[in-house]
């Protein structure tokens, strides 16, 4: 499979606190990736620094071949819009619009896509997550579940390559998280390359990969291929999976 992101020697500090040092880290294109490791571990920095929301101190950051901790800010504003989509705890959908207005804003903004594909891809997102019927409702009358989806359809309105989230089922309950966990495994399914950041390893089973940080650095990964939907295999993954965090001191 094709590199799709790649780091070398991803160095990133704030003041004099190294909190990401010597990250190598290639993803292919189709992986579905969950970091993990204890709170402080510099998770959310390297999501971060994968996706140009933040700059590294050193090192670099290859997205689709090209070296993106060169691009300036408005050039990688571009890239974010056009080849990103992020989900994060919280979905940050904008008051005083509608489910259907949030999810088509950012596709107008990128202008990548014509004023029909937009609307059309916004229906089908909204279809495959469940909020169609719910579309032109004020953000303020959905459900938590039903907010995380259109923050998900919102991320995927201008096609992107990749999709990042850091904790993107951390403030739903089980029911809505395994739903939340579903549809990402579909997207991913259906070929996007998936990172998230989260510290439940019943969610970190669904991934291929799983990352482990220690002391901002790449301690161990797990391989755990392809999301299986068998209720046996389930089972049996979530315990290999717990046993390995177990052993790396989660
Ligand atoms: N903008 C910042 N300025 C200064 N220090 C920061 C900044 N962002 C993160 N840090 C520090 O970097 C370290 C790693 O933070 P990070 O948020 O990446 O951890 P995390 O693994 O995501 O933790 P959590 O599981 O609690 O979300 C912490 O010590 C944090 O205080
Ligand atoms: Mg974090």
């Amino acid at each position: 499979m094709k590199t799709l992101l790649e780091t070398q020697n991803l160095c990133k500090s704030f003041e004099d606190i190294k909190v990401l040092k010597n990250i190598n880290l290639k993803v292919s294109e189709g992986e579905f990736i969950a970091i993990m490791g204890q709170s402080g571990s510099g998770k959310s920095t390297l999501l971060y620094n994968l996706s140009g929301m933040d700059k590294s101190s050193s090192g670099n950051v290859l997205f689709c071949g090209k070296d993106i901790s060169m691009l300036n800010d408005d050039m990688m504003s571009e890239v974010r819009l056009k080849q990103m989509g992020f989900i994060f705890q919280n979905s940050y959908l904008l008051k005083n619009l509608s489910i259907r207005d949030n999810i088509v804003l950012p596709g107008f903004k990128a202008r990548k896509l014509t004023r029909e594909q937009i609307n059309c891809n916004a229906n089908m997102l909204m279809e495959k997550t469940g909020i169609l019927s719910v579309a032109d409702h004020d953000i303020k009358k959905v459900s938590g579940g039903q907010l995380q989806r259109a923050a998900i359809c919102r991320a995927l309105i201008n096609q992107p390559d990749i999709l990042f989230g850091d904790e993107p089922t951390g403030a739903l309950n089980s029911s809505a998280t395994r739903e939340i966990m579903d549809i990402l495994n579909t997207v991913n399914r259906e070929g996007k390359t998936v990172i998230i950041v989260t510290h439940d390893a019943k969610v970190a089973a669904r991934a291929s990969r799983v990352i482990y940080l220690m002391d901002g650095k790449l301690h161990n990964e797990l391989k755990l291929g392809k999301w299986d939907i068998s209720e046996n295999k389930k089972i049996y993954r979530e315990k290999w999976l717990s046993e390995w965090l177990e052993k790396q001191g989660f």
